[in-house]
């Protein structure tokens, strides 16, 4: 595939997390990139021995700078830790200072211009980075990425309401409702199809999505390869966002951002449902099925028992 000379030395920050692992890895594929890793001092994560790989205190803001310079491209996927310290502002400032061209703030995940989006603390800081690079657009690039659920994450780990190991589900709005979802590895590849395209990506908002389906479809696809009737809960999604509100208040934070992120994907109003604008033909992204993704993950779910 052509590449975009101009787009070559890539910086990763939170190269060691779920979703910068695969970043990572697709970078590394890909001789046409000189890939960098940026880590905290702090941080016990290991890297192949191939990448170069810079460890910092982060509170150091001119050894931030100084790891950025000469670099095209920052790409970060902090998670809640960096979403919780606002990392990327600290970052998207170095970026300015080092003269970085393009930034990938950590975005990856549903619509969050949608109104119901302010409602999530980690939202918020992802919805304040994407004003921040507006307002700076003139000096360094940036595309945002929603990717919809992380669905092999998701149907792993029960995120999405689906358990496997228990036959059991929780269905919001009875499960009539489509949202968009990818899977990690397609993200990754997006990632890197954005920067070889970046006449379809620079200062955009792009979505990129395997499928969209109801979890009514995932559940008659779990039943299929299970072999089983899986036992349902139902649960409102206007209950399940109060749900949400109520675990904020009393400090539980990760209970409280699931319920919220549950409600706003589930509920139909379209924050989590691309359909008709992704970006996936145009970028040559391949995409997966329900049925294959719905298996896959059954199959993961066996092996670990
Ligand atoms: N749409 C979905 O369904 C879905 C699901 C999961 C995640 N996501 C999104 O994916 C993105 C990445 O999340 P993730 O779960 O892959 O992240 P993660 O596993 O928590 O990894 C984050 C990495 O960032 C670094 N880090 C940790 N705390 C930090 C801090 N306070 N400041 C700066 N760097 C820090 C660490 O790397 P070092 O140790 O190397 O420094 C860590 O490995 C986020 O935007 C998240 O919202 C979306």
């Amino acid at each position: 595939m052509a590449h975009n000379n101009n787009y070559k030395n890539i910086i990763l920050i939170g190269a060691s997390g779920y979703l910068g692992k695969h970043i990572l890895a697709e970078f590394i594929a890909d001789p046409f990139f000189n890939v960098t890793v940026l880590t905290r001092a702090s941080s016990s994560a290991t890297f192949p021995s191939n990448v170069n790989v810079i460890k910092i205190d982060y509170s150091d803001k001119k050894a931030i700078v100084k790891a950025l310079v000469g670099q095209d491209v920052a790409i970060s996927t902090t998670g809640v830790g960096g979403l919780t310290d606002n990392f990327d502002r600290t970052l998207i400032e170095a970026a300015l200072e080092a003269r970085v061209k393009w930034i990938i703030p950590d975005e990856f995940t549903l619509d969050t211009t949608h109104p119901l989006a302010a409602k999530v603390p980690v939202y918020i800081s992802k919805m304040t980075i994407a004003e921040l690079l507006k307002k700076h657009q003139s000096q360094i690039a940036h595309t945002l990425i929603s990717t919809g659920a992380f669905l092999d994450w998701g149907f792993d780990n029960g995120f999405l309401g689906f358990d496997i190991t228990n036959r059991s589900v929780t269905l919001y709005d009875e499960g009539k409702h489509l949202i968009s979802g990818t899977t990690v590895p397609h993200i990754a590849k997006g990632v890197i199809a954005a920067i070889r395209h970046p006449e379809l990506t620079l200062n955009r908002r792009i979505f990129i999505a395997d499928i969209s389906f109801t979890q009514q479809q995932a559940l008659a696809l779990l039943e299929k390869y299970t072999n089983a009737k899986w036992a349902v809960t139902n649960i409102n999604t206007k209950d399940e966002l109060k749900n949400g509100e109520e675990y904020l208040k009393n400090g539980d934070f990760m209970k409280g951002i699931r319920s919220l992120i549950m409600s706003i994907a589930y509920n139909g109003e379209g924050a989590c449902h691309f359909e008709g604008k992704t970006s996936n033909k145009a970028l040559e992204l391949e995409t997966d099925s329900l049925e294959k993704i719905v298996k896959e993950a059954v199959e993961r779910n066996k092996a670990a028992h």
